[in-house]
């Protein structure tokens, strides 16, 4: 199975080919006991971005972007080692960073400063 390694955690997490980066993040999550993407999801619809990872290494063992993430991405000005992922799949192995994790214990605040 696809490896994939989520930083700055350095967690290895074996996930079945066709995973969602998504659905191993919250797995991940799990591990640490820390909220990976803080604020409300759109589930996949490429409305709310909150889901966008930096893609470290193995961009291309990576389902390709879609047209509809692609234009997310434009909109919120993000780099093309950026993916969505909610939209992502993981195909091979694959190294990505949690742009600002936070404990649960902190989310309550979190979601207050990012929905004032
Ligand atoms: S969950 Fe909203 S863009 Fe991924």
């Amino acid at each position: 199975m696809p490896q994939v390694v989520f930083l700055p955690y350095d967690l290895r997490l074996e996930v079945p080919r066709g995973t969602s980066l998504l659905a191993a993040a919250d797995e991940a999550a799990e591990m640490v006991d820390d909220d990976f993407f803080v604020g409300e999801l759109c589930e996949g619809r490429h409305e709310c971005g909150n889901c966008c990872v930096q893609i470290v290494e193995g961009a291309d063992a990576l389902s390709p972007v879609t047209e509809s993430e692609r234009k997310l991405l434009t909109e919120l000005g993000r780099g093309p080692d950026t993916r969505t992922a909610c939209t992502a799949r993981v195909c091979g192995d694959v190294t990505v960073r949690i742009p600002n994790p936070v404990k649960h214990a902190e989310r309550g605040r979190a979601q207050m400063q990012a929905h004032p």
